[in-house]
């Protein structure tokens, strides 16, 4: 959808001509539950976007519709206001960190609205906000870094809305590329742009349709389980900052010494960071059947070890792997519903999406959503 589509859907609310910015979600191959552990993630952006046209205003108020909520709010800029539990948090969220960033905003008239499935683990929340900082920072013709972008897309999210995520959604939102995924050391924040073979294999997401509310509180709790791991780790490791410092085999030295969940949730980081360093040396020689074999073992970490998968998701992953020419499948992003990932060959997807559907609404008796997806540009204005 292009600038004039936009431009004639905001003039429908409002009375001026817009600038036009998207945003888009991702879907992570391998690297999961290890960005706030310093470790090392490899997602991919979708070609679903978040779209966000803007105009200012000469007072301070932001006026916000958004399409897909068909719902028409406002927020006071003037207004210390927290978060209300509502979509506009996002937004709301990035302007105060753009202030805080001594940006003095305008109002502003802005239209959203997004292709990313919501709730679906698939981070339109990412979307929304990388979409909502470049157009709010057009008004005052600012400009941050893309690593900056991200980083305060990172702090609404944590500051404001009260999750506290790492930073591998809005810097693939800012950085994803045509083509390739995205290898990020979630420490260093550098990062490689690696090329997705995509005359061999497809990249395709199964949506369970399915979202346990566990989500926050779950993903903050194994977050503190992973930080109290380090602090017990530490007397024999001195100098470690994260589970990232920590090798697989100097794990193995410790790990009686963790409580019982501790220990698993530190076994998966650690061991879900060397899955990822190899995934993309697999990757780099074209070894794609390795490659599957580590987003497979992956799934299993993340199902027994960190406990983050669910009934329909473990159900998706094994009907996927029964189906010629998958290379690899698992649950992908925060977890408790949400998507798998699926590597497959690309004269077998055809086949793939009929089956995988037919197989998990027989399972569940929940019809899936099936999206064959290609890596795509990060967040840019429209023209
Ligand atoms: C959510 C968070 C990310 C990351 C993933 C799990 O998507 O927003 O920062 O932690 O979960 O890998």
């Amino acid at each position: 959808m292009d600038k004039i589509y936009f431009a004639d859907k905001f003039k429908s609310h409002f009375n001026a001509q817009p600038r036009v910015f998207r945003a888009p979600g991702r879907v992570n191959l391998i690297g999961e539950h290890t960005d706030y552990n310093d470790g090392f993630v490899f997602p991919m952006a979708l070609n679903n976007y978040t779209t966000v046209a803007i105009s200012p205003r000469d007072d301070r108020a932001l006026k916000i519709w958004s399409e897909n909520m068909a719902e028409m709010t406002a927020v006071d800029l003037n207004d210390n206001e927290s978060r209300r539990g509502h979509w506009s948090d996002y937004v709301a969220g990035i302007a105060r960190m753009l202030e805080l960033e001594s940006f003095e905003l305008p109002g502003a008239n802005i239209y959203l609205e997004s292709d990313v499935p919501v709730g679906a683990g698939l981070s339109s929340s990412a979307a929304l906000e990388i979409s909502s900082a470049l157009a709010l920072l057009s008004t005052v013709d600012g400009k941050l870094s893309a690593a900056e972008l991200a980083k305060l897309g990172q702090r609404a999210e944590n500051q404001f809305v009260g999750m506290n995520c790492g930073i591998m959604d809005q810097f693939i939102s800012v950085h994803g590329e045509k083509d390739h995924a995205l290898f990020l050391d979630c420490r260093t924040l550098d990062y490689q742009q690696v090329p997705l073979p995509s005359g061999q294999i497809r990249v395709v997401i199964c949506n369970t349709r399915v979202k346990h509310e566990l989500n926050s509180s779950e993903y903050n709790k194994r977050r503190a389980e992973c930080e109290k791991g380090v602090r017990i780790m530490i007397a024999d490791f001195p100098g470690i900052k994260a589970l990232r410092d920590v090798s697989l085999q100097q794990f193995q030295q410790v790990e009686n010494k963790l409580p019982d969940i501790v220990r698993k949730r530190c076994r998966h980081v650690i061991s879900e960071d060397e899955r990822t360093l190899e995934s993309i040396d697999a990757l780099n020689k074209n070894d794609l059947q390795r490659f599957g074999e580590l987003m497979n073992a992956s799934h299993e970490s993340l199902r027994d070890d960190y406990q983050v998968s669910c009934k329909e998701l473990d159900i998706m992953v094994e009907e996927a792997r029964t189906l010629p020419g998958v290379l690899g499948s698992r649950m992908t992003g925060g977890g408790f519903g949400g998507c798998t990932v699926n590597l497959v060959q690309v004269n077998q997807v055809e086949n793939f999406c009929a089956e995988i559907e037919k197989r998990y609404q027989g399972a569940t008796g929940i019809a899936p959503k099936i999206y064959i997806s290609s890596p795509s540009q990060g967040a840019h204005e429209t023209f």
